[in-house]
This record gives C-alpha cells, sequence and structure tokens, in this order.
C-alpha cells in the first residue's frame, strides 16, 4: 500500500515561476497595502480595487507556468498518494498534474457570492481572460467577488486539511514562511512517527519540537534533492 504525503506549500513554491511572494523584499505586501488588497474590510471599503488587484493577478496567472518544483510534486503520486495543501491561490499545482490539491485560501480562478462566499452552489470557474465587474452578480443576486480568503474571514478548508495532515507518513513544507494561521499550525497535527521536510532558501520558524529535515534550497532544486532522499530510503 503506498504511503500517505502530505505537501503544505506557500508563496515560495510558485517563485520560480515568477509569481512574487507576500513577505520576502519585494514582495507583493510591500508594492500593496495587504488590509486594503487582502482584508474583508478592505473589499467591503473599496471593492472595486481589490476586485481589480486579483483581476490582475488571474491574468498574471495566465503567463506563467509551472516550475520544476510543481512538476517534482506531481511526479510523487507513482510513488505516494499525494495530497498537497496549498495556501497559493493559483492552479500551478493542478497545471503540473497534482490530482489532489486543497486550497485553504481560495483560488484565483473561481469567483463567489459576496453574501456567502463558501456556498457551493454559488462558487463558479472563471475563464482564463475573465475579469469580474462591479455590477456582476453571482447566483444568490449578491455582487460576484474573487473566490479568495481574506484576512478576517473563516478558513472553512482547514477541517479537510487536518484530516489528510493526522493520517501523514510524510510531511512536507514548501516555500511559506508559516506566518498565518491556521495554515502555519497543521505541522502540529502531523503524527510523531511521520518524517517531516521543510524547503525554503531561508531559516523558517516551524514553532513546533517536531524534528524537521531541513533543505535549505529554493522549491525546484529542493524537491529534486527530497526526491533522492525518499529514493535512498527506497521510497
Ligand atoms: N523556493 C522556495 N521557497 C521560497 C523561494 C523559492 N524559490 N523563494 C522564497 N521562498 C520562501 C521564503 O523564504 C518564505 O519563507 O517562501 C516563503 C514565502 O513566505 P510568504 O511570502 O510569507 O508567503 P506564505 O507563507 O505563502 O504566506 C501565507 O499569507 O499573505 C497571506 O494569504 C496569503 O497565502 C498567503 C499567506
Amino acid at each position: 500500500m503506498k504511503k500517505n504525503l502530505v505537501v503544505l506549500s506557500g508563496a515560495g513554491m510558485s517563485a520560480e515561476s515568477g509569481i512574487s511572494t507576500f513577505r520576502d523584499a519585494g514582495g507583493l505586501w510591500e508594492q500593496y497595502p495587504v488590509a486594503q488588497v487582502a482584508s474583508i474590510e478592505g473589499y467591503m471599503r473599496n471593492p472595486e480595487l481589490v476586485t481589480n488587484f486579483y483581476n490582475e493577478r488571474r491574468r498574471q496567472l495566465q503567463e506563467v507556468v509551472p516550475n520544476e518544483g510543481h512538476r517534482g510534486v506531481a511526479a510523487l503520486e507513482q510513488w505516494y498518494n499525494v495530497t498537497v495543501i496549498t495556501q497559493n491561490v493559483d492552479n500551478l499545482h493542478e497545471r503540473a498534474g497534482s490530482s489532489h490539491v486543497i486550497h485553504l485560501h481560495g483560488e484565483l480562478m473561481k469567483a463567489c457570492s459576496s453574501r456567502d462566499p463558501y456556498d457551493p452552489r454559488y462558487i463558479r470557474a472563471l475563464r482564463p481572460d475573465e475579469d469580474i465587474h462591479m455590477g456582476e452578480k453571482a447566483g444568490d443576486g449578491s455582487q460576484l467577488r474573487p473566490f479568495i480568503v481574506w484576512f478576517g474571514e473563516a478558513v472553512p478548508e482547514i477541517e479537510t486539511a487536518v484530516g489528510y495532515v493526522q493520517q501523514a507518513d510524510i510531511f512536507v513544507i514548501i516555500g511559506t514562511s508559516l506566518n498565518v494561521y491556521p495554515a502555519a499550525g497543521l505541522l502540529s497535527y502531523v503524527p510523531r512517527r511521520a518524517e517531516v521536510f521543510l524547503i525554503d532558501p531561508k531559516p523558517v520558524d516551524t514553532h513546533s519540537s517536531h524534528s524537521v529535515h531541513v533543505i535549505r534550497k529554493g522549491a525546484s532544486e529542493g524537491v529534486r534533492e527530497l526526491i533522492q532522499i525518499l529514493e535512498k530510503g527506497e521510497l
């Protein structure tokens, strides 16, 4: 039987594809005020500005492709039951071939109701070139909004994610500063017996006593090294 391998990814996973991280120097939160474009209060204050910010991110997504790290994670499915839990709103894991991806913070390629963002009846896929416009309605008659989990909102997918993390034999953290909860707390649900790897070019505080095999590299090189280590342990 295949072992369960769970990946927790963050913005660093997509950095080598050309998508900016949030908290690094030159990251998105240096260019845009996070309280304005990534909080529910910011959206209530200026829905058009926030909607346009995500329209722009969606257009940018069409110009980038998955990197070797995404492809390596997808390749792990040959040997493991892989669940990818991502904080990223891009679709690069899926485009690289990962078949089971849980998006904790929503998805750029979807739109939803602004009355009840997680009502599945009103979540719909957007075409690659489709913008969300002011005045455009969701199925419940409310303003259509980006399907993004903003600061100040619940993270409903965390329950599902915890269920997979609790069954992990191998847990791999890639490219996240572990600053944002509840995602950052997922490591506390990893069974003691599980092996934990962390791939990041910079030191990351895991806030955990679980022993961690740190691979101090970028996502592409780091995932390559991870596969070599797993192969030595005969996967
Ligand atoms: N490969 C791997 N990791 C990298 C790379 C790379 N090439 N480049 C940078 N990193 C690492 C950084 O060292 C950092 O630890 O990626 C991490 C990015 O951290 P953040 O910018 O804080 O992004 P993330 O942890 O995903 O943010 C979490 O916060 O802003 C909100 O909702 C947003 O989902 C996001 C959440």
